[in-house]
């Protein structure tokens, strides 16, 4: 496989590009089973509490209070997401990306320790604050996985190995389901073991990373250690000519040296990064209200509605249909290109949302497989292009100036809006019945358009050049003079074309 991917890409793939971004992809896996493993276990978390007011109150708890203390231990998950989605760019700059991915692991540590001790200390606070933690650390990762890859990633790949880190939190939301059937660890003693088990890879991912370099772009053109850059580079290309990647991040460097530091206010105030930061924090925008965290989330009840009379088996099996077609779009990303990939993605998930509309208003036990089939193509065509793409384009789209800022503002978004359906979906369910995923249906026909109007092909494109098609690094005190959109580039290039 690998030889075809050469023959084919013209680049080289070494094993230990792999190894290293198979170290960094840990921390995806990581925010994959933190994200599914909640679900399952909802009855016994919901018994503990239980038992926990007993032993201190002397009364069993309300239900009404056992529903806030158990949508708080979801939620919290989410809010930590944020807030460790934000920090990534300061963190990434401060101690690099190498070392910022062995640090925050420590969190990991904490969380599942907590949370895996819960039961033993009577505290369900233990649950709440681990899955605050464990959020804080997810959100972390979501911001260095992808800067990892995209940044040690031959450009012609960028694409296929963007896409491994949503390839690792499918994977990861799949484990967890499995894990958590009744018969495994999602039994009345062993669930406090399912969410300390986080600690393992977190351990894992420690002992693999001395062994990865840190990214070559941070080593020549944040901190100027030339010689370093060319040696890791060196050996993730497995070839002593790299004067390729060399000349292309010197490119990217010596511009940066003259483009003032950009923090995220700066992004917010600067004209030329406007355009990319729409489309940067609309992309992500499209993921999550999507809806497709209301199945992840919520799937066993929705098929339940519909008739289904095994739902833990339809909610693992739309777990490996994510999985497989994350694969699927992981082949086709380099080929069919980003734009054309999400926009497919969109127009699919919008026609399976009506379908599962239909489902569930006829909710008849013989039309369960029509609810069961909406849900897996729904989940199908999210992994085309909205599930995968956001994460690693962002890192495409802005150049290593502005890169982790705008990482962390979108990454942010993502978190929020990923608490937003978390959180709202219930209520709305009782609010419009069957009809709620007519709500999804008309947000992605919206970003559908959107994505149809601005969001450009970066396929097969440097970071320099992607950066030059919104207007430039800007090397300009004056930073607003130097907008230049797709369309003034094209004219430009025309114009150079005439005699
Ligand atoms: C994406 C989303 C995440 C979702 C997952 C489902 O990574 O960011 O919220 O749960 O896809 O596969």
């Amino acid at each position: 496989l690998l030889v075809v991917v050469q023959q084919l890409f013209d680049v080289q793939v070494t094993g230990y590009l792999l190894f290293s971004l198979a170290t960094a992809v840990i921390g995806s896996l990581q925010f994959g089973y933190n994200t599914g493993v909640i679900n399952a276990p909802e009855q016994k978390l919901r018994a503990f509490f239980n038992n926990t007011w007993i032993e201190r109150y002397g009364e069993p708890i309300k239900p009404g209070t056992c529903t806030i203390v158990w949508s708080f231990s979801v939620a919290v998950f989410s809010v930590g997401g944020m807030v460790g989605s934000f920090s990534v760019g300061v963190m990434a700059d401060r101690f690099g990306r190498k070392l910022s991915m062995f640090l925050v692991n420590i969190l990991a540590v904490i969380g599942g320790l907590l949370m895996g001790f819960s039961t033993l200390c009577s505290s369900y606070e233990m649950v709440i604050a681990g899955r605050l933690v464990i959020g804080l650390f997810c959100g972390l990762f979501t911001g260095l996985t992808p800067m990892y890859v995209g940044e040690l990633s031959p450009t012609p790949l960028r694409g296929a190995f963007g896409t491994l880190h949503q390839l690792g939190v499918v994977v990861g939301i799949l484990v967890a389901q499995i894990f958590g059937l009744e018969s495994l660890l999602g039994s009345d003693k062993l669930w406090p073991l399912l969410l300390a088990l986080t600690v393992v890879p977190a351990m894992l991912q420690c002992i693999l990373l001395p062994f990865c370099p840190e990214s070559p772009r941070f080593l020549l053109i944040n901190q100027n250690k030339e010689e370093q850059a060319r040696k890791a580079l060196v050996r993730l290309r497995g070839s002593d000519d790299v004067s390729k990647d060399m000349q292309e991040m010197k490119e990217e460097s010596s511009k940066m040296a003259m483009e003032k530091k950009v923090t995220i206010p700066e992004l917010f105030r600067t004209a030329a990064y406007r355009q990319p930061l729409l489309i940067a924090v609309m992309l992500h925008l499209s993921q999550q209200l999507s809806g497709i965290n209301a199945v992840f989330y919520y799937s066993t009840g929705i098929f339940e509605s519909a008739g289904v009379t095994q739902p833990i088996y339809a909610t693992i099996g739309a777990g490996a249909v994510n999985t497989v077609f994350t694969v699927v779009s992981l082949f086709l990303v380099e080929r069919a290109g980003r734009r054309t990939l999400h926009l497919v993605g969109l127009a699919g998930m919008a026609v399976s949302a009506l379908l599962m509309t239909i489902a569930l208003l006829l909710g008849y036990s013989s039309l369960s497989y029509l609810s069961i089939g909406a849900v897996f193509l729904f989940v199908a065509m999210f992994e085309m292009g909205p599930g995968p793409i956001p994460w690693f384009i962002v890192a495409e789209l802005f150049s290593q100036g502005p890169r982790p800022a705008a990482i962390a503002v979108a990454g942010c978004c993502n978190w929020t809006a990923n608490f937003l359906v978390g959180i709202s979906f219930p209520k709305l369910e009782e609010l419009c019945g069957p009809y709620v995923f007519i709500i999804f249906m008309i947000l992605l026909i919206f970003f559908f358009i959107f994505t149809f109007i601005k969001v450009p092909e970066t396929k097969g494109k440097t970071f320099d050049e992607i950066a030059r098609e919104f207007g430039g690094i800007i090397i300009d005190c004056d930073m607003s003079r130097d907008v230049m959109n797709l369309d003034s580039i094209r004219i430009n290039h025309r114009e150079q074309r005439t005699p």
